[in-house]
């Protein structure tokens, strides 16, 4: 990157700084003689420093979330279309694992290929780069999600209007809400008859503990259908299938009385519509971008992204109000993202697809200054240097190398067996991102080696694929037995498969009767000694070295609780 350096001279600056540091001693043009023997004083870097600013206004980072089918992959589409981003509808591949697939690891491994490409979507929009993160919908993968969410600064949560809140949204949403990330919901299908929007906006506070505040207001549904009333924008939006709005059906609305309304939506609908707004702003809070910003206060969207309907207003408001790069948290401090040095964590971890080249893609999500092309940064768990000679970005489908990328950016790193999701990348300070925990797993098997001609290869074979958070690995205490934990019962066929054709090692599973794993601490290291010894058995340790107590059941993680009150159980393993 050009760069420009300013070199000011200290007898040449008559600034409020100098006036300062002289302050007292002599007179702002009477300099103190060591700044004269000093020439060079300050070295600005301008051209950096101003560019990170400009390139920072410029950053929306987002993922859209929701139960499978909702619609995600539908506005996914129609936002990168208003982006110039892709020509023609069908141009993002779904994401999602199909339903007829639950067995066939072949087809789950091709899709996670072409996800690879789709994960990241990149566009420009009113001057904006927005960076939408794809998070595939299929509950099995809900931890690669779950990661996905910690390199957001803000998520759309689609909902469809017939189902309304259903089970992935509320945990995907419950994620969201352990950081405060502020959320926008958008009520998809409203072509199709569903659910009445005011029994949706109950729905939405009540199971995702969202205080809501609608943003447009549906006019009709289904057949009735008639559009939208904007309350962000005070327009009424009329419906046109297919995307085919022309401009006269956007009617300027600034006072509800207004016949213009009879008009265009009929009688009936004019005065529910009216009873509907006054009802909102009596009950619903105003919008503050300020409360949406602290995760306090969530805007309503109601639209049909298959009909292009009702997006456009989406994105407007979202880029009026979605935050710019947030800072993030470490375990030592907390990174501002206008910091000059660059700081960078990886959130997920994805295999090459060719089975001939083991290299993988890490995504890094940049949290401060500016990443460069072909420079050394610290790796900071293997405290070494690392450069990268083609960084990719993501722009729509296509991956490009990039030179330099800013905050907030996703980039792909070329890995090839380095990186670990939840890695730091940093200029050389020593620095751990926090919020990237691993999720008590669902279900658990012992894992056996099946060719011992073979261990080494099976060994590297199961840390790199805990490494790309593909699953759990523990080892049990008592006997050094390997169980394997994961979210959903997909992840066993993977491994299996990955195992067998990336390593040419080979295993099989055996049940093992276990309900979570829970994470343990305690302040009281004679109580931990107690613990330890008295239940051995159910004790193992995760890939990072950390103790983990087996639970057979509730009634037994109860009973362990119970009995040793000085032990802290923990059900993520970030404490
Ligand atoms: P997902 O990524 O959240 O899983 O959902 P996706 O966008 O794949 O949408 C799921 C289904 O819902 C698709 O139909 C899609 O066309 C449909 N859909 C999306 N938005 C709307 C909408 O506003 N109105 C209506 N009526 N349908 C909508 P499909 O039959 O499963 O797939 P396809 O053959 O249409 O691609």
């Amino acid at each position: 990157m050009e760069r420009f350096f300013f070199y000011v001279f200290a007898s040449e600056i008559r600034c409020p700084l100098l006036s300062f540091i002289n302050k007292g001693q002599r007179s702002s043009n009477s300099l103190p003689l060591w700044l004269h023997f000093h020439r060079i004083v300050f070295k600005v870097d301008l051209s950096e420093n101003m560019s990170l600013e400009v390139e920072l206004q410029k950053r929306k980072t987002f993922g859209i979330v929701s139960h499978p089918d909702a619609g995600k992959t539908t506005l996914t589409e129609k936002l990168l279309l208003f982006g110039g981003a892709i020509q023609e509808a069908g141009a993002v591949k779904s994401n999602k694992i199909k339903k007829h697939a639950t067995s066939d690891f072949m087809e789950i491994e091709k899709q996670r290929g072409i996800s690879v490409a789709t994960s990241v979507m990149a566009f420009e929009y009113r001057d904006k780069q927005i960076n939408i993160l794809d998070t595939p919908g299929h509950k099995d993968f809900a931890e690669d999600t779950y990661r996905t969410l910690t390199a957001v600064d803000s998520v759309i949560v689609v909902i469809d209007v017939a189902k309304g809140v259903e089970e992935q949204t509320e945990k995907l949403v419950k994620v969201s809400r352990m950081r405060n990330t502020p959320v926008i919901v958008f009520i998809n299908k409203l072509d199709r008859e569903g659910k009445e929007a005011f029994d949706l906006l109950d729905e939405i506070e009540t199971q995702l503990d969202l205080k809501v505040t609608p943003l447009s207001w549906p006019v009709g549904m289904g057949q009735r259908f008639k559009g939208v009333y904007s309350l962000y924008e005070n327009n009424l939006i009329l419906f046109s299938a297919h995307g085919k709005q022309r401009d006269e059906e956007v009617i300027k609305i600034n006072d509800l009385e207004d016949p213009v309304l009879e008009k265009n939506v009929g009688k009936m609908e004019a005065e529910e519509l009216r009873h509907d707004i006054h009802m909102i702003t009596s009950v619903y809070p105003e919008f503050s971008r300020d409360a949406y910003l602290n995760g306090e206060i969530c805007p309503v969207f109601f639209g049909s992204a298959v009909n292009n309907f009702g997006v456009r207003e989406l994105l407007d408001c979202f880029v009026d109000i979605a935050p710019n790069p947030l800072p993030r948290e470490t375990e030592e401090r907390w990174v501002q993202p206008d910091e000059s040095k660059f700081t960078g964590f990886v959130f997920k971890i994805h295999a090459n697809m060719d089975p001939k080249h083991r290299d993988r893609i890490a995504f890094l999500r940049i949290c401060s200054g500016i990443f460069e092309r072909n420079t050394n940064y610290y790796h900071v768990r293997q405290k070494k240097n690392l450069k990268f000679s083609n960084p990719t970005a993501f722009m729509a489908s296509k991956k490009s190398v990039i030179d330099v990328a800013f905050p907030g950016d996703i980039i792909g790193l070329y890995d090839s067996g380095n990186f670990k999701i939840g890695d730091s990348l940093t200029e050389g300070e020593v620095l751990k991102f926090k919020g990237i925990p691993s999720f008590s797993p669902e279900q658990f098997r012992f894992v056996n080696n099946t060719d011992p001609m073979k261990t080494k290869q099976l060994n590297k074979g199961l840390d790199q694929l805990m490494d790309e958070g593909v699953a759990q690995l523990f080892t049990k205490e008592d006997n050094g037995r390997k169980i394997v934990g994961t979210v959903g019962a997909l992840q066993f066929d993977v491994i299996q498969y990955r195992l067998k054709h990336e390593y040419g090692a080979s295993c099989d599973y055996e049940p093992v009767n276990l309900y979570k794993a829970c994470w343990v601490d305690s302040n009281n290291a004679a109580a931990m000694k107690e613990f330890i010894q008295r239940r051995k058995r159910d004790l193992a340790r995760d890939t990072d070295d950390k103790l983990v107590f087996l639970a057979e059941s509730a009634w037994t993680l109860k009973m362990a609780q119970e009995n040793h009150p000085e032990i802290k159980f923990y059900f993520t393993s970030e404490f």
